[in-house]
């Protein structure tokens, strides 16, 4: 499916505004989470506001396939759990869809269970490097043989016994970090995740976890004597889905949008540092707890942008947030750099070589980096045809781009934005008015 955006037409900072206030899906990284943790518990767990995009649902279908009970009514979801011990090998391969954090995370899972187990992916989730979840869980005993150029799918065999390491992750992955700490709990003695850099700690809270400040990072330790308890889990809105209309906010003058409910747990909330440092107006407001993690309602206000430098510990805050703060910084006086993002070329797409083609296209002056990209703003950007590479977060952040550009835009596979929110272009058409 194309998308069209009309955009502004000259001058277009008086003719297209966005306003209101929005509620998103259910945080990504946390649904994932919750439907894993509760599968492991003994006894039923309760998940409220799940996210309804495409790669949770891959998460949830993986778990029916190992066995796993789960019903869903009136949008809360029914886990019920028997036991770290209690998944049943599936007849069919594991099929991941373009899921990344289904496949690292269940892998996790998969290398302590007494039976084989095959999971695969989409094309694109079969080209994203797997050999970071590999060493790890291969240094605790685990026995996995991944395709060609250590790709999906991977064959996951039963090991005699797994036990348990000291690993410094090698670059900040919630992803890596999860996918030991869930192996953890099936080896042999004590399993230490240390993290030189932080990167979201969703796990750690939901597994109740204790995370300690060393001299070496943060370390986080589990073991097999660890047993997951049924919960009953309040998903906060995802920080990363809000994102793309309170950047929208940020660059179209006159504008202003809340963002209901949305999660702002400090390892996730890099993105409204940078608005803020970028000049942006942002409100938080209501203040409280869902489940262990920090939720609020966060208000987005037009100001003239500045340019700003991302870079180092701020990335892991901010990863999935790139693509759109690109977009941001074409509105923005001056050069903006983003550097320390050699991983986004591992995500769903290029997202560096995504963002640079498509803003070039857009007319905006932009610099490749190996790490990053720099865009000078102009505070201008043109109609044009977007490519969405098939990843989500392309093609909400160029429909964002789109909407603030002068002429047309056509967003190439728009429908790939389902796979973390469905919901994306129907909210947009509510929220944005053109006078
Ligand atoms: C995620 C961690 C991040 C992020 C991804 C979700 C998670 O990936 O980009 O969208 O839920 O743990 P990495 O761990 O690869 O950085």
């Amino acid at each position: 499916m194309n998308y069209e955006v009309r955009g502004a037409s000259l001058p277009h900072t008086k003719s297209t505004t966005i306003n209101g206030s929005f509620e998103v899906p259910g945080d990504k990284s946390i649904s994932h989470r919750a439907l894993i943790f509760s599968s492991l518990a003994n006894g039923v767990s309760e998940i409220d506001g799940i996210s309804t995009g495409g790669d949770v649902r891959s998460t949830m279908s993986c778990l029916k396939q190992l066995g796993v009970k789960i019903e869903q009514t009136n949008g809360t979801v029914k886990v019920h759990g028997k036991g770290k011990f209690s998944f049943s090998p599936s007849r069919e391969v594991l099929d991941a869809g373009n899921s990344g954090t289904t496949m690292r995370l269940l892998t996790g899972v998969l290398a302590g269970q007494k039976f084989e187990s095959t999971i695969n992916g989409d094309e694109t989730l079969r080209k994203r490097p797997m050999q970071r979840i590999i060493d790890p869980l291969a240094q605790m005993g685990a026995n996995i043989v991944p395709s060609y150029n250590s790709t999906a799918p991977l064959k996951i065999f039963p090991s005699d016994k797994l036990h348990g390491i000291r690993y410094e992750l090698p670059l900040p992955s919630a992803q890596v970090k999860s996918s030991v700490l869930l192996a953890g709990m099936f080896a042999e003695g004590e399993t230490t995740i240390v993290e030189p850099v932080e990167s979201r700690d969703h796990t750690e809270r939901m597994l109740k976890l204790n995370k300690v400040k060393t001299p070496s990072g943060f370390e986080t330790k589990i073991s097999c004597d660890y047993n997951v308890e049924p919960a009953k889990y309040d998903v906060a809105g995802d920080i990363s889905s809000a994102a793309f209309f309170l950047a929208a906010a940020a660059i179209l003058p006159n504008s202003s949008v809340t963002a209901l409910g949305i999660t702002l747990n400090p390892t996730r909330i890099g993105f409204l540092d940078v608005l803020e440092k970028m000049g942006a107006q942002v409100k938080v407001e209501k203040a409280r707890e869902a489940a262990g993690e920090p939720i609020g309602d966060v208000t987005v206000s037009y100001s003239e942008l500045n340019c700003i430098e991302i870079k180092g510990g701020l990335i892991p805050r901010l990863i999935d947030e790139l693509p759109i703060i690109g977009v941001m910084a074409a509105f923005a006086q001056g050069e903006t750099v983003v550097r320390d993002a050699h991983d986004l070329r591992r995500k769903e797409s290029d997202r560096i070589v995504a963002v640079v083609d498509n803003l070039e296209a857009m007319g905006a002056e932009v610099e490749e980096l190996d790490d990053g990209f720099i865009v000078h703003g102009t505070g201008k950007l043109n109609g044009a045809e977007i490519n969405s590479y098939k990843d989500h977060r392309i093609a909400m952040a160029f429909a964002i781009a789109g909407l603030a550009a002068h002429g047309m835009t056509t967003i190439e596979n728009a429908e790939w934005a389902q796979i973390s929110y469905p919901e994306f272009f129907e909210t947009l058409e509510r929220l944005v008015v053109r006078n």
